[in-house]
């Protein structure tokens, strides 16, 4: 683990990781950038576009895909980046690339053409998911087809209009083709994430637990709030962002 920051708000850990980003961009614009969908991902997409970052030459991997719903349904993770990340940002709809629920297997293939996710965003689920890698996921597994679990759909079920309507399957980036992205930027906030993220940051690497996978990868930067940090005991923290966060934007 690189780094933990703990911050004041959501707005300041999407600017902190908005600013990072900002920066890798500016130096390398053809990034190869791994894009999460859900609440505490979408601070970093605010962030990127009130500082003005423009994606235009790079290209973008999506997480996950849910199985089931049709591409132009308002909640497939395909809509969801178009209008974060290809209207918003500049990322070329063409570059924008989402695991295939026919050919799961090819996105991992699709990913090494290209050189590799430079940087790969990520949530948590309530129970230490990532990606759609639920508790139980081999943390050497690659892009599949998987169930979710009832937790993920019950935690889903506000971007729908009930849980029924949330699929059951989706397609994942593998805990293993996560590994493989050059750095990791996990975000979470609220207490109904603290127990995970100490899990995964401080419990035992396993499967049950497929965000403990983090701790075998050598860059990774994890942005918490106060509620989320609540659980963790051991991990050094870095020191407060507060001093550089523009309060007043
Ligand atoms: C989304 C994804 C999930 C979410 C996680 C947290 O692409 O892969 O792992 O990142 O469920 O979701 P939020 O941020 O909505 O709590």
């Amino acid at each position: 683990m690189t780094a933990v920051h703990v911050v004041g708000s959501r707005r300041e850990a999407g600017w902190l990781i908005a600013e990072q980003i900002g920066e890798l961009v500016r130096r390398v614009p053809k990034i190869n950038l791994g894009l999460a969908t859900g609440s505490s991902i979408e601070t970093v997409y605010t962030e990127l576009d009130r500082q003005g970052v423009d994606l235009g030459k790079a290209r973008g991997f999506a997480l996950d895909e849910y199985i089931g719903l049709p591409e132009a349904h308002p909640q497939s993770y395909r809509s969801v980046l178009t209008r974060m990340v290809v209207d918003t940002l500049g990322l070329p709809a063409s570059r924008l690339m989402l695991p295939d629920a026919d050919h799961p297997e090819l996105f991992d293939r699709v990913i090494d053409r290209w050189g590799g996710v430079d940087l790969q965003l990520l949530g948590i689920g309530s129970e230490g998911h990532i990606g759609f890698n639920e508790a139980g996921s081999s943390l050497g597994s690659r892009t599949r087809a998987v169930t979710l679990a009832e937790s993920t759909r019950r935690d889903n079920a506000r971007f729908f209009e009930s849980v029924e309507k949330v699929p059951r399957l989706a397609v994942t980036q593998g805990v293993g083709t996560i590994l493989r992205a050059r750095r990791l930027v996990l975000l979470a906030f609220g207490a109904s994430k603290a127990e995970a993220v100490a899990a995964a940051l401080e419990g035992p690497i396993t499967a049950r637990v497929p965000a403990s996978a983090l701790q075998l990868h050598p860059d990774v930067t994890v942005v918490l709030d106060r509620l989320a940090a609540g659980g963790l005991q051991f991990v050094g923290r870095q020191p407060s962002t507060a001093s550089t966060f523009p309060r007043r934007l």
